[in-house]
């Protein structure tokens, strides 16, 4: 809880998480290891117990949001427009105690622990950073395991699903260029905003028309820009929004249709479309030997009621690329109790979470932590 309290006063965004980053060296340290930077500020650190045996990925996120917090408790952001409004700090802490507690265990352990924090997971690319950096090649983990605080489930609760679990998340933009003109003379123009907001409906049908209804999937417009006088013709206009799937392939079907729907579009309406697609993250699809591990190590642990089987959320986490390079298991650890204030969705200026389920993170850790890795 102090250290969670200390790491959300003092926040920090995506890739710049060096006090943080600091922190944690130094915490690691203190305990026993030996702590490296990767990827800036993400940091690493392998626990080894010399006993044959297998390598098990703990992961914990870092960054904060750009977020004005709203609550006045006593540990509240002292970072103007910066907050952890995700639980990030919790996660943080989290793992720093579950280093401290297998470097007690050491003497029970098996295998290899390899400590993983990671800078800006908020959409930026920080997991990536971090596998490209060549985490994977160097330490050849057999399991990654990642856990994220959950206020949207009760504190004691735990979801942890077999296969898809969150979304892929991607982002979209569309340039549309026409001719400008008098608003009274359209027909010597090429009108961007009627093309746009045909736009904005045809791809309404990019997920009722081209995916199978069986495969959960998401398009929305987020943004549409266009114009600034009621009597003048833009030239141009644009339109982004995201797309959310479980499956790569459904991802790339929605990605197809889409180009041909904006083409398509832009044609009929004589104007020209750049269409720029990136993708932010994977779905996070988990491994359901590892999740039966993981659940029989909730059972040793305590009594923790379990989410209904098929528990998943249309929201994105970029441990997504961790587990397409590793079989592991990402589950949330319910920390919703409106008693303490913890009533608010994820990225909202008064989230805040139960810290009671710091301990529930830290024991479940550890917990699977030793059994993945000792010898099959
Ligand atoms: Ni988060």
């Amino acid at each position: 809880v102090n250290l969670r309290r200390a790491l959300h006063r003092a926040p920090e965004l995506s890739f710049q998480e060096h006090g943080t980053a600091a922190r944690v060296e130094g915490w690691l340290a203190e305990h026993g290891l030996r702590p490296e930077r990767v990827a800036g500020t993400g940091v690493v650190a392998l626990l080894d117990s010399g006993r044959p045996g297998r390598t098990v990925l703990l992961r914990a996120d870092m960054d904060a949001l750009p977020i004005q917090e709203a609550n006045a408790h006593d540990y509240a952001s002292v970072v103007p427009g910066v907050m952890h409004a995700c639980g990030h700090d919790g996660h943080t802490a989290i793992l720093c105690h579950v280093a401290r507690a297998l470097v007690e265990l050491r003497d029970t352990l098996q295998g290899r622990v390899l400590f993983v924090f990671q800078p800006a997971e908020e959409g930026v690319g920080g997991a990536l950073s971090m596998l490209e950096a060549g985490l994977v090649e160097r330490f050849r983990p057999d399991c990654a395991v990642g856990l994220h605080l959950w206020s949207e489930l009760p504190t004691g609760e735990l979801a942890i699903t077999d296969g898809p679990f969150m979304a892929s998340a991607d982002q979209f933009e569309v340039v549309i260029s026409g001719r400008g003109g008098h608003g009274a003379m359209p027909h010597q123009a090429r009108d961007p905003i009627v093309a746009a907001a045909e736009m904005v409906l045809a791809l309404q049908t990019v997920v009722s028309r081209t995916v199978d209804p069986e495969q959960p999937a998401v398009l929305t417009i987020g943004h549409i820009s266009a114009g600034s006088a009621f009597n003048v013709i833009p030239d141009g206009a644009r339109l982004g929004g995201t797309v959310r799937t479980y499956s790569k392939a459904v991802k790339s079907t929605i990605q197809h249709t889409l180009a041909r729907v904006v083409q398509g579009v832009a044609s009929a309406h004589g104007v020209t479309a750049e269409l720029h697609y990136e993708e932010i993250t994977l779905p996070v699809v988990n491994d359901p030997v590892i999740c039966a591990l993981a659940r029989e190590a909730a059972a040793r642990v305590g009594a923790f009621r379990f989410a209904p089987p098929g528990y998943r959320t249309m929201a994105a986490e970029d441990f997504s690329y961790f587990l397409d390079r590793v079989p592991g298991v990402f589950f949330f650890v319910g920390a919703g109790n409106p008693e303490v204030g913890a009533a608010w969705p994820h990225h909202h200026p008064r989230f805040e979470i139960d810290e009671r389920a710091l301990t529930h993170g830290c024991e479940l850790l550890v917990e699977i932590a030793r059994s993945a890795a000792a010898p099959e």
